[in-house]
């Protein structure tokens, strides 16, 4: 269906499968970005306290549902927040019962509100085979968070002690790499999907794409490109951008939009998270422009990801021109707290007709 012609191109509505909400205030303000351009988003469940049950999920995704704008078909897939004491009883039945589409591991204090989070597969084993069986996703947060490990080699360590051992134990277990950043990750879901296809996919983000690790320092510091996993070296954001146009196959897109008060990012221990929404498909669309690999921007944004989760294609479209200079303000929730968006200092050269 995509159809690039220069300075326009139209493909199926896409699907943002990496989100923060987040709640209250700031999900009202939130929220219709994402809705403005994306039929679907995956929730990401890590709000204090985290939503760990069927009955919050459904909370949760009323109050989602609120705050999209009227007349605008849009639905969002919730997840479960996997904790050291998670029933497989509540996981199966809400996976089976349509409210969750999948479950979310956070290593324990690897990134935001992730305290919550596992710290030792062995006591989440019982949920995993469960969810196997189910054919239930597991996305996970693939970053070590052994203190003794740099910063930047956290996603590769993580491949090492945690991801191979995991597939080697749950062979069947469908499982998204969130949000990759490195090139051995890339390769890691490329080995595995030709060794065993449909099991392992991953999802990229447009900041992963357009900044490499020295532009979060680029003329003195910069807190609003600060997120997690960790902006990596240019090899790396050139093997995801290799990885992002390769096609069909397991990539697709995830913003990971994580809005944070300008004040909390601001600040003297500032918190990980880049909100991208107002500018998500604008920026994929840029870099696929840049690459030269229209004709690849369904597939990751509208095709790749329902065919991992076994869900329909969207049968209406998005048309994006280009349209160099728009310009991207601040967004202010309904409690005055002011978050920067994505590409902010610089605009977009594209945007949503
Ligand atoms: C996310 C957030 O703020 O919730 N932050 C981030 O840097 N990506 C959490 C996450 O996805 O790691
Ligand atoms: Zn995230």
């Amino acid at each position: 269906m995509a159809s690039p012609s220069g300075n326009q191109i139209t493909i199926r509505r896409p699907d943002d499968w990496h989100v923060h909400f987040r709640d209250h205030a700031m999900l009202d303000v939130v929220v219709p970005f994402t809705a403005r351009q994306f039929a679907r988003a995956i929730v990401m469940p890590n709000l204090t306290p985290p939503v760990t049950t069927i009955e919050n999920a459904i909370a949760y995704k009323a109050r989602i549902m609120a705050a999209v704008p009227s007349g605008i078909p849009f639905e969002p897939l919730m997840t479960c927040y996997l904790t050291d004491t998670a029933s497989a009883d509540e996981i199966s039945s809400g996976y089976r019962g349509g409210v969750f589409a999948a479950v979310k591991m956070y290593p324990a204090n690897a990134t935001t509100n992730s305290a919550a989070g596992v710290t030792d597969i062995a006591n989440v084993r019982g949920v995993l085979e469960r969810m196997q069986e189910d054919g239930m996703p597991l996305l996970i947060h693939g970053e070590s968070t052994d203190p003794a490990i740099d910063i930047f080699d956290r996603e590769a360590c993580f491949i090492e002690r945690t991801m191979t051992p995991l597939i080697k134990d749950f062979p069947e277990l469908k499982i998204v790499f969130e949000h990759v950043t490195t090139e051995d990750a890339v390769q890691f879901v490329e080995a595995r999907q030709s060794q065993a296809p449909g099991y392992m996919a991953a999802t990229i983000t447009a900041h992963h794409l357009m900044i490499n690790r020295t532009d979060l320092f680029r003329g003195g510091m910069r807190p609003h490109l600060y997120c997690l996993p960790v902006a990596k070296r240019e090899k790396h954001r050139l093997a995801l951008r290799r990885a992002a146009i390769s096609g069909p196959g397991p990539f697709f897109l995830g913003t990971d939009t994580a809005p944070h008060a300008r004040t909390a990012k601001e600040s003297a221990c500032g918190c990980a998270g880049v909100f991208s929404a107002p500018v998500a498909m604008e920026a994929y669309t840029q870099v696929f422009d840049e690459e030269g690999a229209l004709d690849h921007l369904e597939a990751f944004a509208s095709t790749n990801g329902p065919a991992f989760y076994g869900m329909d294609v969207n049968e209406t479209t998005l048309t994006l021109e280009k349209s160099p200079g728009a310009d991207v303000g601040s967004v202010f929730s309904s409690n005055g707290e002011e978050v920067v968006p994505f590409l902010s200092d610089e605009g977009t050269t594209w945007r949503c007709v």
